[in-house]
């Protein structure tokens, strides 16, 4: 079987997630398309590659990307690293013909995020794959609402609304990581968060033509995180901490018109107390209705408009064995999956990507058009006027 030798680039929270997925691929699905072999794993952190290495299970470490990039050895490179550096890497990576699994959103800039969906076409012709992580579109009951639209069962889409809505940031105290900084983030709430549902929303329904938006930063400034607002890596909280200023956005709520006559709106935050990974996701169509929300990931709500009168209404799908990856993921329908089979699931794509060379969702070119919203998004905020996208 073939095996695949992986570069695994940034040891923080997704470069542990990435590891929970290429680990457990072979355990998941059998046959695998390929094997995942752990080979180097990079942090500029020493410390935390260092017992990156020894946890994870990897081979050796570095702290220096480029190794990874020089590795004639290396086939694939996980880019889980803070936003900013994503084009740098990705476009190295795939320039030395390695295939590249870029966490989202794919960068702070879509002035990068196009020379990094150029550089993946280019590469493309010699099987060389590039996927972006927006692994909520591979939720099995996301899937299912997928095929349910494209079968017609809830007829032509009228609106679709979504929501991303956690809490972490609603406490004041919570410290000045990268994730407030322009500079690295490209933008708060809006790339965090709300470009996972704009992803599943053109998934859905197509290109988002127009927005109109609201976004607003409520907490100005934060402590510094203990090592300095530059530190990318672990946030620890320095209780003597002087405050800096945010420059990012913590709310971001639009209406948006997608290019096939749909409506809809997405709203994304990070200060709404009790609400944890809430994304919600609802389709309106002609014939019925989808809700999907992934604090209960294994269910999907359907209504269809043709069910008789008396007895119409939503009713819950509880996605196993009849659906999406079911075979292979716990096959009771509700025990199904969680968060680490879905970045097993993702890949797993990855490989069945690499092996078949065939592009797999999301592209860079598709994660390049989410940037290109999520600008949109703030120019109208500026303009105040509705701003298509370019
Ligand atoms: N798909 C998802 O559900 C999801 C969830 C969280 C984060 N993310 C994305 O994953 C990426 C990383 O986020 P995180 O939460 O893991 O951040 P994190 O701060 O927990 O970890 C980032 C790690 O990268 C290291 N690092 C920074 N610059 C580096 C460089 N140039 N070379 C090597 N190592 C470097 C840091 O030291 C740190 O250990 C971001 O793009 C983020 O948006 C995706």
């Amino acid at each position: 079987m073939q095996t695949v030798k992986i570069g695994l680039i940034g040891a923080g929270f997704m470069g542990k997630a990435h590891v929970v997925g290429y680990s457990n691929v072979p355990k998941l699905f059998w046959p695998a398309p390929a094997v995942p072999e752990l080979k180097t794993i990079c942090d500029v952190d020493e410390a935390t590659a260092k017992d990156a290495k020894e946890r994870f299970g990897f081979k050796q470490y570095t702290t220096d990307w480029q190794e990874i990039i020089n590795d004639p050895e290396i086939d694939a490179v996980s880019i889980c690293t803070p936003n900013d550096s994503h084009a740098k890497i990705s476009i190295a990576a795939l320039k030395a013909g390695k295939h590249v699994l870029c966490e989202k959103p794919i960068s702070n800039s879509s002035t990068e995020a196009k020379a990094m969906a150029e550089v993946a076409d280019e590469v493309a012709v010699d099987g060389v794959i590039a996927m972006c992580a927006y692994q909520y579109r591979r939720v099995p009951a996301v899937v299912h609402a997928k095929k349910l639209i494209e079968e017609g069962s809830i007829g032509n889409i009228l609106n679709v609304r979504a929501t991303y809505l956690q809490s972490w940031s609603a406490d004041e105290a919570s410290p000045l990581s990268w994730r407030f900084q322009k500079k690295y983030a490209g933008a708060g709430a809006l790339g965090d968060i709300g470009t996972h549902v704009i992803d599943i929303a053109q998934y859905f329904a197509g290109d988002i033509e127009e927005v109109v938006s609201n976004v607003k930063t409520f907490i100005k400034e934060r402590p510094v995180q203990e090592g300095g607002a530059d530190l990318l890596g672990t946030i620890k909280v320095d209780p003597d901490a002087v405050k800096e200023p945010v420059d990012v956005d913590d709310e971001a709520s639009f209406l948006m018109n997608f290019k096939n006559g749909a409506v809809g709106s997405i709203e994304a935050t990070r200060n709404a107390w009790g609400r944890n990974n809430y994304i919600t996701v609802e389709v309106h169509g002609t014939k019925g209705s989808i809700l999907f929300n992934y604090e209960r990931l294994n269910e999907l709500e359907v209504c269809f408009s043709e069910d008789l009168e008396d007895r119409r209404g939503f009713k819950t799908i509880y996605t196993g064995p009849a659906h999406a990856y079911g075979d292979v993921t716990w096959n009771i329908p509700g025990m199904n999956i969680g968060y680490g089979e879905l970045k097993t699931i993702e890949s797993y794509d990855f490989m069945k990507a690499i092996v078949e060379k065939k592009q797999p969702s999301t592209s860079f070119a598709e994660a390049y058009k989410v940037d290109r919203v999520c600008e949109a998004v703030l120019a109208s905020s500026e303009s105040r006027a509705w701003e298509k996208v370019k």
